[in-house]
């Protein structure tokens, strides 16, 4: 099924387009990893919208990417209770773990690092969103451990594409 034929199935339940902008735009990010503006258009066009409906809405939550993101992206909220609970000397520790500041992405693309708003999370505070999945009661160890447990299902999977390469045809 084309990101076209999602759209619309999407939108069909929906009895105004506008309700149906998000599921769009969350569909379109899935097809192209982020939303860079010709997809944001092309959302808009599918929808039958204004487009600066699309842009604004892609632009204001922070779980939409108009910039292409790393392989990891390491969401850290710095909401009030992420805040009480040492957010900020988190982020100074990822900023110096993987040498990149609030925004960057590595050059091996593998991290790219954002603080985002409250994750409804708090109970877990401080918490980090990677991917789909919440980390939470975090402190520097946790941290650590996790960029290293990354880190090692990217070898992980690495070791397994070079295997496979260098694997004669039909072994
Ligand atoms: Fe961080 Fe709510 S303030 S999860």
């Amino acid at each position: 099924m084309t990101m076209r034929q999602k759209i619309e199935e999407a939108a069909a339940r929906y009895p105004d387009q506008r309700s149906a902008i998000m599921p769009a735009l969350l569909i379109a990010q899935e097809e192209h990893g982020h939303l860079p503006g010709p997809v944001l258009e092309e959302v808009a066009d599918i929808l039958g919208v204004e487009r600066i409906w699309v842009y604004e809405l892609a632009t204001f939550y922070t779980l939409f990417h108009t910039e292409p993101v790393g392989l990891f992206h390491l969401q850290l909220c710095d909401n009030v209770s992420c805040m009480l609970c040492g957010c900020e000397d988190l982020l100074e520790h990822l900023e110096t773990a993987l040498g990149i500041r609030k925004g960057d992405t590595t050059p091996d693309g593998l991290f790219t690092l954002s603080t985002v708003e409250c994750l409804g999370a708090c109970e877990m505070a401080p918490v980090l969103q990677v991917g789909d999945d919440y980390h939470g009661d975090l402190d520097v160890a946790r941290i650590d451990a996790l960029l290293d447990d990354l880190r090692a299902t990217v070898g992980r999977v690495k070791s397994v594409v070079d295997d496979a390469a260098t694997r004669p045809p039909g072994k």
